[in-house]
């Protein structure tokens, strides 16, 4: 385990029950397949083709079953857990560990990018821009998606606390429009549902946010800001449950969906 970096150390953890809980990763995997798969594309033989990098790729994506047209997959994940579950179901995948700020893979050497659900975890978001752009060839694309600001409101409103995620505009303006032509960028709204609230935390846990602080004092024990037990556990089960809609518990999402273009 890279214990060095508290991501991969989390995602590691998570590794071997991911795909428990992987509800919003396979909407936004669908969407952002069904945005470079397009008849367009198909014509300029472009989109996600020939070999194809999938950055930050967790446990991986089976791209065939979705009627991509690759010639090899690389995968790319900080966490040697999440490598090791793609070795197991994909073993013709390439995989390497390492940072997407700094890619391990020769400058103009993939078709195309896939990468979703992970740049919210990068801190040095126009570097890793940079980078996607030196490893990808001239005119290859790049699918993105990325959770963005207004994400899990609901937590809000159970008094739970959550790490922050950049506006799109704050992504857009970590890209080199030099270097990218930015095809198509904007955010839609992903809800999902879950029979308890439980399900529901631990699928935050999968997307790899945290659920950091509780914010309803009556809920807490004052000294140390934490649920107390029991007893707080139950009252936030009731609040939660006055959220619930036919399909569950919700729970809503901002994903910014951007394809781009090397210059
Ligand atoms: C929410 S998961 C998404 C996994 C996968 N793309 C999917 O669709 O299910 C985010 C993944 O990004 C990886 N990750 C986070 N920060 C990264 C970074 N800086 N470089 C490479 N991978 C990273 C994590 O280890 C994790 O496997």
């Amino acid at each position: 385990m890279n214990l060095d970096n508290p991501v991969a150390v989390k995602f590691s953890q998570a590794a071997a029950t991911y795909k428990q809980h992987d509800v919003l990763q396979r909407i936004t995997a669908s969407r952002l397949i069904k945005l470079a798969n397009t008849e367009y594309n198909a014509d300029k033989k472009t989109g996600l083709t020939g070999h194809l990098l999938d950055l930050g790729c967790g446990p991986g994506t089976d791209f065939e079953s979705n009627h991509c047209q690759l010639t090899k997959v690389t995968a790319v994940d900080l966490s040697p857990q999440m490598l090791n579950v793609v070795q197991q179901s994909f073993p013709q995948y390439h995989t390497v560990c390492a940072d997407a700020a700094n890619l391990p893979i020769t400058a103009n050497s993939m078709d195309s990018i896939y990468s979703n659900l992970v740049l919210q975890w990068c801190d040095e978001l126009t570097q890793v821009f940079n980078e996607l752009n030196r490893v990808i060839k001239p005119q290859g694309q790049a699918f993105i998606s990325v959770v963005s600001d207004g994400s899990l409101s609901q937590l809000e409103t159970l008094g739970l606390g959550h790490n922050s995620f950049r506006h799109l505009d704050d992504i857009i303006a970590a890209i080199d429009t030099e270097k990218w032509q930015i095809l198509s960028a904007e955010t839609t709204t992903e809800q999902v549902h879950f029979a308890d609230l439980k399900a529901l935390l631990y699928s935050i846990k999968g997307v790899g946010a945290s659920v950091n602080e509780y914010q309803d004092k009556s809920l807490t024990d004052k000294k140390t800001n934490r649920l107390r037990g029991r007893k707080d556990w139950l009252a936030l089960m009731d609040k939660a449950e006055s959220l619930r809609e036919a399909n569950g518990l919700p729970l809503s999402y901002n994903i910014s969906y951007l394809q781009l273009g090397k210059r």
